[in-house]
């Protein structure tokens, strides 16, 4: 058993003025680290702004002897990206563990979701998540030492009525977590990603159309319950890198993302028309033998 702990290091937690963030950043601040509490404080849709909600987080760690500093800045642009990881230059010297949490929601059927509904939710989680990982992977790589986690959503990965802007955003957040693994592992900086769901006021806003099929009312959990995991893969006893797991009712699970061995068409035999791929798609759907490849290139290179 090893203990998970943060002494001497440095993280930065988005969004982390309530819910899951607040959550990740008391934990890492109890467990030793100095953290920055980012958080924009406006309201579900990312609106709006203040102060109040990461001081309020500052002040629980500071009344119970941890450190920590407030940032304000929206993820959403590149020179607010640059200002979280410079607070945390500034007041701390470094940056060592980044976890990407900041997020907002506007649900609505896809017929109905406006351009805006789309546009501010890519800004915030996508855009977001760029804007400061790439100033924070910087820093870390001078280092040699990082450490970051990204959120992402099983509404992302699966799919969940009414959420198509998020889940499109969700996604787009993976597919950019993969990229920064690859890229970091030869500098000592590991990147994995988590799908949660626990109690919130982002979770509250769920409507009951959207877990029909649900054997049970959705009992989420408490943020707490992710935070185990989140507080695990940013320590130093994780040594994994571009993975994902799902934390939901207290199951904690490793999701992946495996291709089927498939039918292959040799080079030396004619281009597939649309009545071959017919005549063959039970094999092509057949997941028997299926592989989890570890980038495009190992994708590349299972095919005979
Ligand atoms: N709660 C769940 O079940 C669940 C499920 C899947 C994914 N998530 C993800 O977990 C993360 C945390 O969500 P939560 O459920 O705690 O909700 P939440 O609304 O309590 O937390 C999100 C925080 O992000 C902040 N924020 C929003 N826009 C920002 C911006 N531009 N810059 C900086 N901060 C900003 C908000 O002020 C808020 O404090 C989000 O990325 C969310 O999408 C949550």
């Amino acid at each position: 058993m090893s203990d998970v702990s943060f002494t001497h290091r440095v993280a930065i937690v988005t969004g982390a003025g309530g819910g899951l963030g607040r959550a990740h950043a008391l934990e890492l601040a109890r467990r030793g680290a100095k953290v920055v509490i980012n958080d924009l404080g406006g309201d579900i849709s990312g609106t709006n702004g203040g102060t109040a909600m990461a001081d309020q987080v500052v002040a629980e760690i500071r009344a119970a002897g941890g450190e920590a500093v407030s940032n304000y800045d929206s993820v959403a642009t590149p020179e607010g990206g640059r200002a979280i990881v410079q607070t945390a230059i500034d007041a701390f010297g470094k940056v060592d563990i980044l976890i990407n949490n900041a997020g907002n929601i506007k649900n609505a059927p896809f017929t109905d979701l406006t351009p805006d509904a789309v546009e501010s939710l890519l800004a915030v989680h996508v855009k977001g998540a760029f804007n400061v990982t790439q100033p924070a992977f910087a820093n870390m790589r001078e280092n040699g030492y990082g450490r970051i986690v990204f959120t992402s959503s099983a509404a992302g990965l699966f799919g969940s009525i009414a959420q198509a802007n998020y889940a499109a955003a969700k996604g787009g957040v993976f597919g950019l977590a993969n990229v920064v693994a690859l890229e970091g592992k030869a500098h000592n900086i590991l990147v994995n990603t988590i799908l949660p769901a626990a109690n919130s006021r982002m979770a509250a806003d769920m409507s009951p159309e959207q877990f029909i099929g649900m054997p049970t009312t959705p009992a989420h959990g408490e943020p707490e319950m992710i935070t185990a995991m989140v507080a695990y893969l940013a320590s130093e006893t994780n040594t994994q890198t571009r993975e994902l797991y799902s934390i939901a009712r207290g199951r904690y699970g490793r999701v992946f993302m495996g291709v089927a061995p498939g039918w292959t068409v040799a080079a030396d035999e004619p281009i597939a028309s649309p009545d071959d791929v017919a005549a063959h798609i039970d094999e092509i759907r057949d997941l028997d033998g299926y592989a989890v490849p570890e980038s495009m290139i190992a994708e590349f290179s299972l095919i005979p």
